[in-house]
């Protein structure tokens, strides 16, 4: 787990325009949730997949980000995962959307939500082995820095500890999250430069990377490439693909080990 920091007050700027909650996404996370009436979302960014009908409170680093939280929104604090400011079984649920694998390192902020929250934590994260085929080829690159930075499914709900189940969420045609994968079979999104702005894989590229990955996918659309090998995907209505939601149900028992990380240790409140 780790990697390079994404700069979300330079790189957030117009996040809000291509980083919506797709409503398909949203339920099976509000589902998640149970029927918990307080809910803690850490690494909130812009608010997405808050749910309405119950109080949240946000916790995000950014102030990028909390500015662009709609009018009406979760109200939301300045602070990180790995320290979280409240004290043990705070929240009846918790929720963490496309955010781990910036967590320095994930399971310290993992810990730390499990920590605050009496009933479901619910990580909305990606598997990127099972991103579709031709990104894999295409954003070959980028997925090389990507990968070490997103913890494996099965270390996140070993962190997690407690009754954790995975589940895999497939992806709309026409996801509303901008993220990767929403644009498996519209490739075309990828050229443009403000969706990929929103796309924090492209802030971790070494120079000339991003203009060479897009050239490389700009060449095969044009040329033919893309839809002779994968245009079958473009009368797909969903893809069976990476999206995962990792859910614990409950805190582990007492005295049941949990993984352990290098970092630091999570903060506590002081009594
Ligand atoms: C891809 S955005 C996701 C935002 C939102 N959850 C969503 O679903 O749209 C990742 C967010 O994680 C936040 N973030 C980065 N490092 C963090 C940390 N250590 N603790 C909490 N949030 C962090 C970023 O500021 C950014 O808002």
């Amino acid at each position: 787990m780790g990697g390079s920091r994404v700069d979300y007050e330079q790189h957030g700027r117009t996040y809000g325009r291509h980083r919506r909650s797709d409503p398909r996404i949203a339920s099976r996370i509000h589902a998640a949730l149970g029927d918990a009436r307080t809910v803690l979302n850490v690494g909130a960014g812009t608010g997405s997949y808050e749910p309405r009908d119950r109080w949240v409170l946000a916790v995000e680093p950014s102030a990028t980000m909390r500015a662009q939280r709609p009018e009406g929104s979760a109200p939301a604090l300045a602070g990180r995962a790995e320290a979280l400011p409240f004290d043990d079984d705070s929240f009846g649920a918790g929720m963490a959307c496309t955010t781990i694998h910036h967590w320095q390192p994930p399971a310290a902020g993992l810990t730390e939500l499990r920590r605050v929250v009496r009933g479901p934590v619910v990580i909305f994260t990606f598997d990127l082995d099972h991103l579709p085929p031709w990104q894999q080829v295409f954003l070959h690159e980028g997925l090389l820095v990507e990968r070490p930075r997103f913890p494996a499914i099965a270390e996140v709900a070993a962190v997690l500890g407690g009754r954790t189940r995975v589940e895999e969420i497939p992806t709309p045609g026409d996801c509303a999250d901008g993220f990767v994968e929403a644009f498996w079979r519209r490739p075309e999104a990828l050229l443009d430069a403000a969706v990929r702005a929103s796309q924090s894989m492209w802030a971790v590229l070494g120079p000339g990377e991003e203009a060479r990955l897009v050239e490389r996918l700009a060449d095969a659309l044009k040329s033919g490439a893309w839809d002779a090998e994968h245009g079958h995907l473009r009368r797909q209505s969903t893809f069976e693909g990476s999206l995962r939601l990792v859910i614990s149900e409950a805190p582990a028992p007492a005295g049941t080990d949990r993984l352990s990380f290098a970092g630091p240790p999570p903060h506590r409140v002081p009594e």
